[in-house]
């Protein structure tokens, strides 16, 4: 399919994002951090101004927009992070196409249909996924998502932009929620939520067996290859035993509906499954940053070329 895309090669002079929250203001980040134009847009002016205020406390220009016709006009490439919510993406699709009819225009979206969110556009061969993950600016993948109408070369030119941010850009050659990143991490926790549900064990158990099992282990060797150096045949086994026994329930948890129809969200109401104290979540987004780093680092100081960037099934 031929697409009018202004720059097909990774030149990227001028970008826009909407939505200045906390997976906008990342990527704009990222974004100004490369020595591109950024606009910057969001519907809460506060939030706009905050976001602008907090990158330039790092140094990081952008500049607040007042519009999306302004996000758009003339941009090499448009991100859109706002709510999770398809009417509202929908709309803000067509207004972005609307404005302007060369920017590759790129969602966000965690788990919505990439091929819905183009439909009110006139191009929506010209509307990819790209999944990042928070936090954007320090964790290393990027999804590229091809909705069932994304060109070839809008594809490609996404993957080559962000290879040249330095992201790891991998491409999601289907439409299906979740992409491939929120598939693996929500089939988890599904699971970790029916356990405390079955009173199996309690909510800590949960995190302190993950974060001292498979946790330590799958930076470094992912499921894929783990399945391979244990052998194939141990693999299917376990499989056979345990795969009957875990939670498939087709829709969420009702304990988890029951705790969030009580009011217990988490950390933002001070109680979920755990007790959150004043400052606790802000402590805990530290130390998740702190750890990927560290992780990053040593992984930079030992780089090996790994099995599954080798060899492909
Ligand atoms: N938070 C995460 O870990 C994460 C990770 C990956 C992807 N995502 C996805 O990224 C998107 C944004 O998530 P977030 O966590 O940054 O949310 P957020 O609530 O922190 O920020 C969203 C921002 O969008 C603004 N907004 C809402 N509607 C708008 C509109 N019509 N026009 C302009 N601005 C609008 C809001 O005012 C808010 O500032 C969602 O689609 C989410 O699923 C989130």
């Amino acid at each position: 399919m031929s697409t009018s895309i202004r720059h097909a090669e990774p030149g990227l002079t001028v970008a826009g994002v909407v939505g200045a929250g906390l997976m906008g203001r990342g990527i704009a980040a990222v974004l100004a951090r490369h020595g591109i134009e950024v606009r910057l847009f969001d519907i809460d002016a506060s939030a706009l101004a905050a976001a602008v205020d907090a990158l330039a406390a790092q140094g990081l220009p952008v500049r607040a927009v007042r519009s999306l016709d302004e996000v758009a006009w003339g941009a090499d490439f448009v991100t859109e992070a706002i709510a999770e919510n398809l009417t509202v993406k929908q709309s803000v699709f067509a207004q972005l196409d609307a404005a302007d009819a060369h920017a590759v225009l790129a969602t966000n979206t965690s788990v919505l249909p990439v091929t819905s969110i183009a439909e009110r556009t006139s191009r929506p061969d010209r509307v990819v996924g790209t999944h990042w993950w928070n936090p954007p600016d320090l964790i290393p993948v990027v999804e590229v998502v091809r909705g069932d109408r994304t060109a070839d070369a809008v594809v490609d030119a996404t993957v080559a932009r962000l290879t040249a941010l330095g992201k790891l850009a991998v491409r999601v050659e289907k439409d299906v929620p979740g992409f491939v990143g929120n598939r693996i991490q929500h089939a988890l926790w599904r699971e970790a939520i029916a356990l405390v549900h079955e009173g199996i064990c309690d909510a800590q158990t949960v995190d302190l067996v993950v974060r001292n099992t498979i946790g330590l282990r799958l930076a470094e060797m992912g499921p894929i290859q783990n399945a391979d150096y244990v052998g194939l045949d141990l693999t299917l086994a376990i499989h056979d035993a345990v795969l009957p026994a875990i939670n498939r329930d087709p829709g969420p948890s009702p304990l988890l509906r029951r705790l969030v129809a009580a009011g217990r969200l988490g950390a933002k109401t001070g109680e979920g499954f755990l007790q959150w104290g004043p400052g606790e979540r802000d402590a805990a987004a530290s130390r998740l940053a702190a750890h990927v780093r560290t992780q990053l680092s040593e992984r930079a100081r030992g780089a090996t070329p790994r099995a599954e960037e080798k060899e492909t099934a």
